[in-house]
């Protein structure tokens, strides 16, 4: 078993280099983007390898990616940090230290991964949620939902939901002296679809009095009707999240069965019944000229409704809330959205802003040229990014701002 194990993380250091692909001639920093390229690329094979042996299964190896970065919650001069339970769900709960004049602002915050991997003890989402409490003076609940494959949709939304409704209760929110009219939802990737899916159902939920101030959305995955968007196509091939990784985290959001992997592979899952909902992922529409660039825009390809029938998950709003109508989407607070040009999910949250600005609500979004998915988590020693760091700020100048 060693031996074998050794072999294959030969193996896939070996393919790492065989498949290297060019990273973006703007990114800063090249050596450093090459080397967590690599690392990524590294494990992506391993797992791979591994599942293709029936070693492993896929996700239990590229989960080893965050396992090797867990810090245990440590309290600091600034910010008190325990690990707690909201409603059965685990939180990580980050306290400031500093006096307050007043109540303090909230955040809640879900972590990013595909639904399949991520922790709040991952030493970038420990050290960002630190550092917003900090530097807000904010108290901060980084939520760790249950994820796929063990758990399913729409587990992963139902956890953190049911910590957002919990924290929100103003019995709760005036324990951890928080002002319920400056609490907001965030999230980066997977974590940026929870905080879009629970800011709309939050919206609708009457048994909710306290409503969020704003949301802000990084990098967001936002939907699965069209996984051939121009930012798909520009970006399969992206060292962190190609578009196969990117179909692989949809599909096992929902299931294991292979057949709505391939189904979405080609992108032919949708039914024709649910053709009317190709309007709010129309980036024909939606994307700026400069986006849309020489890609030609095509109808879609409808597929079997049976996989739609089995698997409904992937056509609801707490998995994909760009399929939201404009009437919800006219209920949502002030919203920050993050995009960077190099990912697969541009387009996602690019048409998102733009629904959002049209349904009249108040939007700031940045959009990162230089900038590769996931880059705010590169803040930290020995992949810390300038990239990351000047994302990093801004996001929080915008809540400092806004929140
Ligand atoms: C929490 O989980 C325990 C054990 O699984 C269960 O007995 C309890 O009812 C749950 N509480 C809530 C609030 O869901
Ligand atoms: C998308 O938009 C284009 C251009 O406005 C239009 O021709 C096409 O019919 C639309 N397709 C769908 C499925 O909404």
């Amino acid at each position: 078993m060693g031996s074998k194990l050794l072999c294959l993380v030969l193996a896939s250091i070996v393919l790492a280099y065989y498949v290297y692909s060019p990273i973006p001639e703007d990114s800063e920093e090249h050596w450093k983007v090459m080397l967590i390229t690599a690392t990524f690329k590294t494990f992506r094979n391993l797992a791979g390898v591994a599942e293709y042996l029936g070693l492993m299964h896929y996700m239990d190896v590229v989960t080893l990616i965050g396992t090797m970065q867990y810090v245990a919650p440590m309290s600091d001069e600034n910010v008190i940090v325990t690990d707690t339970e909201f409603n059965n769900v685990t939180v990580r709960l980050y306290l400031p230290r500093k006096a307050s004049d007043g109540l303090r602002r909230a955040v809640v915050y879900f972590h990013g991964g595909g639904w399949c991997i991520g922790h709040v003890g991952m030493k970038p989402y420990d050290l960002l949620a630190r550092w917003t409490s900090n530097t807000l003076n904010a108290v901060v609940v980084s939520v760790n939902y249950r994820l796929a494959p063990k758990y399913r949709f729409p587990i992963q939304f139902e956890d953190v939901y049911s910590v957002t409704k919990f924290f929100l209760q103003s019995s709760v929110l005036s324990q951890y002296g928080v002002d319920p009219d400056r609490v907001c939802v965030a999230g980066d990737s997977a974590g940026g679809n929870l905080a879009a899916a629970v800011a709309q159902q939050l919206s609708e939920d009457p048994e909710v009095k306290t409503k969020l101030k704003v949301q802000a959305l990084l990098y967001p995955a936002l939907q699965v009707l069209d996984l051939n968007l121009p930012s798909y196509q520009e970006n399969e091939n992206d060292p962190i999240l190609s578009r196969s990784l990117t179909v692989r985290f949809w599909s096992e959001y929902f299931t294991s069965d292979l057949s709505l992997r391939e189904a979405m592979i080609s992108n032919r899952h949708v039914p024709v019944e649910s053709s009317h909902l190709f309007q709010f992922v129309n980036w024909s529409n939606l994307l700026p000229e400069e986006m849309k660039k020489d890609h030609i825009y095509i109808s879609p390809t409808y597929g079997s409704s049976k996989l739609a029938q089995k698997y409904p998950g992937f056509l609801d709003l707490r998995a994909a809330p760009l399929l939201a109508g404009d009437a919800q989407l006219r209920k949502l607070p002030r919203t920050y959205i993050l995009t960077c040009e190099h990912d697969v999910l541009r387009d996602d949250g690019v048409m998102y802003a733009r629904r959002l600005q049209a349904a009249g609500i108040p939007v700031t979004h940045d959009h990162a040229k230089d900038a590769f998915h996931g880059a705010m988590a590169f803040i930290s020693f020995p992949t810390e990014l300038a990239v990351g760091r000047r994302l990093l700020n801004r996001y929080i100048e915008w809540l400092n701002e806004n929140l």
